[in-house]
């Protein structure tokens, strides 16, 4: 297929519109009982298994999808981004996330020069800092241990910190190495969200990581002056020194902002925002929190999956048959059953995944019993996907005995699709298993529809129109006014921030 065609022009992408029908003949309950066909719908890599036989799909699918991927250049598209070739072509990047994790002996170039160095430069570097203040040798202006970490920074500079902080906040060693020490994390511009962030917080105990690729976000950049505020207001100036850190790629910016650019932790802008995590974006506030050893397993947990979806063939590519079989949604353990299942039922078909794990990061005990609460759980976590694929007939229910009025009600016609994932347990090294297979997922998806994962223009539409609405409602402001139509909003926005505008005043 030629670069500049449409996948969904190729004879492989008709191949498989052709197969829908067929497809939609089948119903998962019939599919589940082929056991030929369920035994070639499971792959393992690495200790993580991927059940994929309650998709709607079948061996032939699976041998379409993989045609699919050939025609979309997949494997290739694998080979350039590990190969540091610019594939992030609307920003003119290579996407190199992947470096992050590449041990130190590696070669991973961008333009002829190996990164590998300078990454392990910055691990290094984090490693000594995080070593320090975790064993008391960097204190804060009063002399106090840093005990505390807040960690400001928005989107992708906080949501995969976030994650891998709520993963691991009772995995047992990650547990024993955070005793005595707090993380939070204030990524949202709303003033609750900065009270809640510090609420508590002794400033003398505390440590701020302002995280920012860019270090011009206006919600981060509004969160740090709150932030730095706090601490210089009750520490005076000296504070910033001891007490601020930042990680970024645009260190001039981070020395004007007045933290001490060797206070500074780098990355590079072939690290997507999204794609951040295994950068000092998450390995700072998380290696302040569980130690460096902790967070260098997450990282080798991530290499070792970003070496299963470069090399694995695309039939056994754990993120390349997830990208292909693209599905997402999510709630931990068994909420989602009790809020929305319903509507994964019998509203429209909703594609789902369960993600379990064998080895619970703790157990329960009462009256020095082992509660089975993970028990229940796996229960739940083979249950569901079945109830899901093979629903209940009317014809059970009334041999059931379920009264005529109710049976439509509980009428449930399965052939709902979805995934199952078991690992052994949640560590640091599964954990970045499981982020690994998901960030080479999202790029697989992308490869095969001719979609850039990695560049982030909508977004900065967003930002782009609230730069506009700060500057004409400053404008408005200070000339008394009310803001208008020539000021190049709509009738309703014009309504809405005059309402707001005015109510303020009051
Ligand atoms: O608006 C999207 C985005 O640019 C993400 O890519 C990024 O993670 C987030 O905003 C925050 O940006 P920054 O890290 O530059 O503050």
């Amino acid at each position: 297929m030629a670069a500049s065609s449409l996948i969904s022009d190729s004879k492989e992408w008709r191949a498989l519109q052709d197969h829908v029908g067929a497809i939609k003949q089948t119903q998962l309950r019939e599919l589940l009982e082929d056991d030929a066909r369920t035994e070639a719908m499971v792959r393992e890599a690495g200790g993580v298994y991927l059940d994929f036989s309650r998709q709607n799909a079948t061996p032939d699918t699976l041998k379409l999808l993989l045609e699919l991927a050939g025609a979309a250049g997949v494997g290739p598209k694998i080979q350039a981004m590990f190969g540091g070739a610019h594939i992030n072509s609307t920003e003119g990047r290579a996407v190199l996330h992947t470096a992050l994790r590449a041990p130190r002996g590696a070669v991973v170039e961008d333009g002829g020069a190996n990164v590998v160095p300078e990454v392990w430069a910055v691990l290094d570097q984090i490693k000594a800092f995080t070593e320090r203040v975790r064993g008391g040798e960097w204190v804060g202006v009063t002399g106090k241990r840093l005990t505390s970490v807040v960690s400001v920074g928005i989107g992708g500079s906080a949501l995969g910190p976030l994650f891998v902080h709520t993963a691991l906040s009772t995995e047992p060693e990650a547990m024993a190495q955070a005793a005595g020490r707090q993380l939070s994390f204030l990524a949202n511009v709303d003033p609750v969200d900065a009270v809640r962030a510090l609420r508590g917080l002794d400033p003398e105990a505390t440590l701020v990581v302002i995280v920012s690729k860019t270090f011009t976000t206006a919600e981060t950049m509004l969160n740090a002056r709150t932030v730095r505020a706090w601490l210089t207001e009750r520490l005076g100036q000296a504070a910033v020194a001891k007490h601020m850190v930042a990680v970024s790629t645009n260190l001039k910016a981070v020395e004007a902002f007045g933290i001490d650019p060797a206070n500074a932790f780098g990355f590079w802008d072939w690290v997507g925002g999204r794609f951040s995590v295994s950068s000092a974006v998450g390995m700072v506030p998380l290696s302040l929190h569980y130690s460096f050893p902790v967070m260098e397993r997450f990282l080798q947990g991530m290499h070792a999956m970003d070496d299963h979806f470069r090399t694995a063939p695309l039939q056994d590519n754990l993120p390349a048959l997830l990208g292909l079989l693209n599905i997402d949604f999510g709630e931990p353990g068994t909420n989602g059953q009790h809020s929305f299942y319903q509507l994964i039922h019998q509203g429209r078909t909703i594609p789902a995944e369960f993600i379990a794990v064998v080895r619970s990061q703790q157990d329960v005990y009462l009256g020095g019993e082992k509660v089975s609460s993970h028990e229940e759980l796996m229960c739940n976590f083979f249950a569901q996907p079945d109830a899901l694929a093979c629903g209940k007939d009317s014809g059970t229910l009334r041999a059931e005995g379920v009264p005529e009025h109710l049976v439509p009600h509980k009428t449930f016609t399965g052939n709902r699709p979805s995934l199952s994932i078991l690992l052994p347990e949640l560590n640091a090294y599964t954990l970045g298993q499981l982020l690994s297979m998901y960030e080479h997922r999202v790029a697989t998806s992308g490869f095969v529809w001719g979609i850039n994962s990695f560049d982030q223009w909508g977004v900065e539409l967003g930002k782009v129109l609230a730069n506009k609405v700060r500057s004409k409602v400053q404008e408005a402001r200070s000339a008394g006014r009310q803001v208008s139509k020539a000021d190049g909003f709509n009738a309703s926005t014009v309504r809405l921030l005059n309402r707001f505008l005015e109510a303020k005043t009051q």
